[in-house]
């Protein structure tokens, strides 16, 4: 197994195209605009850029005289994120290049922020990207990272659905995932749980003033599902019930399973509780779908993620000291 995505194929890209459309509110991006202390005209590189959703979110704070430089290893991204960068990058200049996080293509000092979203959790070696992205950026320039914790995440959500399930099935559920992503490190797909490190990172780096913010959307779907979040998280639901039965969906699930079994038994799981959990798991499932499948029907469909633990992480390069 190839230890790097292609994040142009379908079920990839799906992921950054559908979970960006809500990924953040417009107030808190507004929010991080002055927090991170944006302002027109700033030269930008976004590390793992995929079709340039950070370009496109942060646009109205820096775009005007700005420069935005998308870099990603995958050309064909690139060339969509460039068709549709014609669409929101009026008044400054968006380019795209194909390359690698492990070695920018942009010379020391270059950008006055340089950013990365979901990037870092995907790489086997992600100090390593951090530190190109620090050489790239000038003194006094801001590094800012979007990833997430998503262990932790996961037990949150297991709670928040509205199904009870028994500690017992709890406690195992979240041992096998961590036992799944020790797996997934192990094998260099990435820690899937980097967020909370990254300000360490930064930090050995030599970053200053590094803080940090979490995703603060905490959203309850609920009828008459009116707002545009609301009625995506109907279509989505309703979507992957009707999923299950088509082929695309099995195909997904398959290649989903196979993937879990092979990161969890790298992780240093067993097969044989990999089987055991997995017949219990299926069971319960099962029954969370046919709730799920009730409650679209009768229009009463309700769910909640009990909040997101997306985080938002800044460092600035610390600014070179003139000798006297
Ligand atoms: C999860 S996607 C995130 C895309 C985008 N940042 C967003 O938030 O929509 C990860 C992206 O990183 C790119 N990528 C992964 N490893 C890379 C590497 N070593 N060098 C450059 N790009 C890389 C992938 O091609 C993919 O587009």
């Amino acid at each position: 197994m190839q230890n790097s995505k292609d994040w142009s194929e379908n079920h990839l890209k799906k992921l950054i195209v559908e979970q960006r459309k809500h990924l953040w509110r417009d107030d808190t991006i507004e929010m991080y605009s002055k927090w991170l202390n944006l302002m027109q005209g700033m030269t930008v590189v976004d590390v793992g850029c995929g079709l340039g959703y950070l370009g496109w979110t942060y646009w109205k704070y820096f775009g005007q005289g700005g420069r935005y430089f998308g870099l990603d290893q995958s050309s064909k991204l690139l060339e969509e994120a460039s068709k549709l960068s014609e669409d929101w990058s009026r008044g400054g200049i968006a380019s795209f290049q194909e390359g690698d996080a492990y070695q920018l293509p942009y010379p020391d000092n270059f950008s006055d922020w340089t950013m990365c979203q979901t990037l870092l959790m995907h790489l086997e070696f992600p100090e390593k990207a951090l530190a190109e992205m620090v050489r790239v950026t000038r003194p006094g320039g801001l590094i800012m990272c979007n990833e997430p914790d998503n262990v932790s995440a996961s037990l949150k959500t297991f709670f928040a659905n509205g199904i009870s399930y028994s500690d017992d099935y709890a406690v195992q559920h979240h041992r096998i995932l961590l036992t799944w992503a020790r797996g997934r490190k192990k094998l260099g797909f990435g820690d899937y749980s980097i967020a909370v490190k990254i300000p360490w990172m930064m930090h050995n780096l030599g970053l200053v003033e590094i803080d940090s913010r979490c995703n603060d959307s905490c959203n309850f779907i609920q009828p008459p599902y009116e707002t545009p979040f609301q009625k995506y998280q109907l279509e989505l639901a309703t979507r992957n019930m009707r999923k299950k039965q088509d082929t695309g969906g099995t195909e997904d699930r398959k290649r989903g399973k196979k993937e879990f079994k092979e990161f969890y038994l790298a992780g240093g799981g067993s097969l044989s509780s990999y089987y055991r959990f997995m017949k219990k798991a299926d069971r319960v499932s099962e029954e969370y779908e046919q709730a799920l499948k009730g409650s679209i029907e009768s229009g009463e469909m309700r769910r909640s993620w009990g909040g997101s633990s997306f985080f938002c992480i800044k460092g600035r390069k610390a600014e070179l000291k003139v000798e006297e």
